[in-house]
Parts: C-alpha cells; sequence; structure tokens
C-alpha cells in the first residue's frame, strides 16, 4: 500500500489521481487550494472517478511516501507550503510540470535525491473542479533511477505508461521544443489548426530553431529535425486542442510564459544565443496577461 498525496488536482493532478485511485494497492489525498468533493475523469477508456480523502490547509497535511506535485511552474511557493506537513525524510517528491527547471524549482525546499522530475505528455483539460477531459493516451518520462522505478511502479495498473530514460535532459527540451511553437496559440487564441498556416508555421519552425540551439548549448542531444517533427506535431493534432497556456488565456489565469519561452531568453542569454522570436513571444503574452 502506497500513500501519495497529489498536490494540484486540476487536468494533470486529477487524471493522474483518478488513475492512481483504480489501483486498490494505493490510498490516494489531494492536497487543493479550490475544494472539490469528487474526480471525474472522461478518459479516451470511458470515465472514471474517485473520492480520494482531500486536504485543504497545509496544516491538516500528514506524511506521504510519494508527493506528486501538479500544480502550474509559477505555483512554486503556495505548492511548497505543503512539503513540510507531507514529507518524512524518506517522502519521495515527484515533480509533474512542464518546461526544463523541475529540479530548480524546488532545490530551495528539498534535498535533490528526493525530487524526481517528470516529463508528462497527456493532452488534458479541466471542465470544472474535479472533472477533466482527458483527451488522448496519457505517457510519462522520468529518469532512470531507484526513484525512476519506484515511479513506474506506482503506475503499473494504470494505462498511463511510464518510461525511465539515461537522457532525461534530451526528453525535457524535445518536449520544451514543442511547448516553445504553442506560445503562438496563446498569442492568437486558436488551437493547433494556426499551424496549417503556411507563415505561422514559418514562424514555428523559427521559434523551436531557437529552442534547439538553446538546448544544446545546455547538453541536449537533438538535431534540426525536431523542427520539422514539430510542426508535423501540431498539424496532427485536433484542429480545435487547445494547449495549456492557451486555455490558462482563455480562462484568464496566469500562463507559463516563463517556464514556457522565458527560460529559452534566459538560458540563451546565458550561452550568447540569440532568441529573439522567443523574446517577441514572451513580451506579447506579459502583455496579453496584464
Ligand atoms: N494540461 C495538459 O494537457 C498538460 C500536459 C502536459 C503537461 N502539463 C503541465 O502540467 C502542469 C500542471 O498543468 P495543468 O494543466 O494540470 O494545470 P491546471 O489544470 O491549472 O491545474 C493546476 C492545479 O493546481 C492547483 N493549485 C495551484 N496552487 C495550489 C496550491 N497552493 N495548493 C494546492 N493546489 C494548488 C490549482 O487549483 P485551482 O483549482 O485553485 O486553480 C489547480 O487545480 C503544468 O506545468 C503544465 O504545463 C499540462
Amino acid at each position: 500500500m502506497a500513500n501519495i498525496t497529489i498536490i494540484g488536482p486540476g487536468a494533470i493532478g486529477g487524471t493522474v489521481a483518478a488513475w492512481l485511485a483504480q489501483d486498490p494497492r494505493h490510498r490516494i489525498t489531494l492536497a487543493v487550494r479550490t475544494r472539490l468533493d469528487r474526480l471525474e475523469v472522461h478518459t479516451p477508456q470511458g470515465v472514471i472517478s474517485a473520492q480520494p480523502r482531500v486536504l485543504t490547509e497545509p496544516a491538516q497535511a500528514t506524511p506521504a511516501d510519494w508527493v506528486l506535485i501538479a500544480t502550474k511552474a509559477y505555483d512554486v511557493v503556495g505548492t511548497s507550503r505543503w512539503l513540510d506537513g507531507l514529507c518524512r525524510p524518506d517522502t519521495l517528491v515527484a515533480v509533474l510540470q512542464n518546461g526544463v527547471e523541475h529540479m530548480e524549482r524546488f532545490a530551495p525546499y528539498l534535498p535533490s535525491e528526493r525530487i524526481l522530475p517528470v516529463m508528462v505528455d497527456c493532452p488534458a483539460e479541466r471542465l470544472r473542479p474535479g472533472v477533466i477531459h482527458q483527451r488522448g493516451t496519457g505517457r510519462m518520462v522520468v529518469p532512470r533511477g531507484r526513484s525512476g522505478e519506484a515511479f513506474v511502479e506506482l503506475f503499473a495498473q494504470t494505462p498511463i505508461e511510464v518510461a525511465e530514460t539515461p537522457d532525461f535532459k534530451t526528453e525535457i527540451w524535445k518536449k520544451l521544443c514543442y511547448n516553445s511553437a504553442g506560445a503562438l496559440s496563446a498569442i492568437l487564441l486558436k488551437g493547433a489548426v494556426i499551424s496549417r498556416h503556411a507563415a505561422v508555421a514559418q514562424v514555428m519552425r523559427g521559434i523551436v530553431r531557437e529552442c534547439l540551439a538553446v538546448g544544446l548549448a545546455e547538453g541536449a542531444r537533438l538535431d534540426e529535425s525536431v523542427v520539422e517533427n514539430v510542426v508535423s506535431g501540431y498539424r496532427a493534432a485536433p484542429p480545435d486542442s487547445v494547449n495549456s497556456m492557451h486555455a490558462d488565456r482563455i480562462a484568464g489565469r496566469p500562463m507559463e510564459i516563463d517556464a514556457r519561452n522565458g527560460v529559452i531568453v534566459r538560458l540563451g542569454g546565458k550561452h550568447g544565443i540569440p532568441t529573439p522570436l522567443n523574446a517577441l513571444c514572451v513580451g506579447l503574452l506579459e502583455a496579453a496577461q496584464g
């Protein structure tokens, strides 16, 4: 039996929590900001539901074997308030977020050997608190090692595929290449269909080339093929699919501008690599966010 607490049961946290709750080996707890009574997830395999224990205040937290963080990258401070109560010295903390700075975000709060960064690939949207649409198959990748192996085992009875990799850096930079181009949907307020427009696809290629250059300087092992893969990936997606930054802009929530495009500009600056297109995306999205 594993005691697993998920901080942030939104699109990703709610999907993962509901799937883990189907496994009788696990006891699931949710640490929430907005109260909810149950989870209902519309998955490619049908509707699943769960009624986990719900904590609304960090003072209610009790130690868990695993803590899964699924808040947005910019909610680190609020998220960190849960950690003292949820963590024993042997609790493992998995960070299910986008970007390439999972470790850096939580290093001020936890020893690095207890943090497991997770690359999440699972198209999901929150319809309202506790109700989620999981649009496609869930896939996660973690660094190879003892914590990674234990994380794979947590999901063994679910349809979410979890793989270990010896080269996590390449995995997260590949995902960042994809996500960086998604800024255009958030700017234009149009789904993946915009990638079918030749001029937009050209801008996407430029954004991804900047991300690729910075990723290579950071040690990721990628090549130019990632550029066309990103464009064809958006073109193959359902035309109306909405990435999470676009969804945040529509809902009037803050966007993960820094984790998805700002980081390319910041790290580009460190390596002397120009990143004007990502800087433009950051500027436009910050202006749109107000
Ligand atoms: N959605 C996707 O398709 C997708 C795919 C791959 C990766 N990701 C990444 O996964 C991460 C999570 O994204 P998401 O789409 O799941 O976001 P989301 O739907 O906005 O969910 C975030 C959740 O965190 C909660 N939260 C915020 N601060 C909190 C706090 N202090 N304590 C407890 N809960 C708190 C929010 O509560 P409220 O209800 O109060 O807002 C919300 O339930 C992001 O880094 C995203 O980029 C998302």
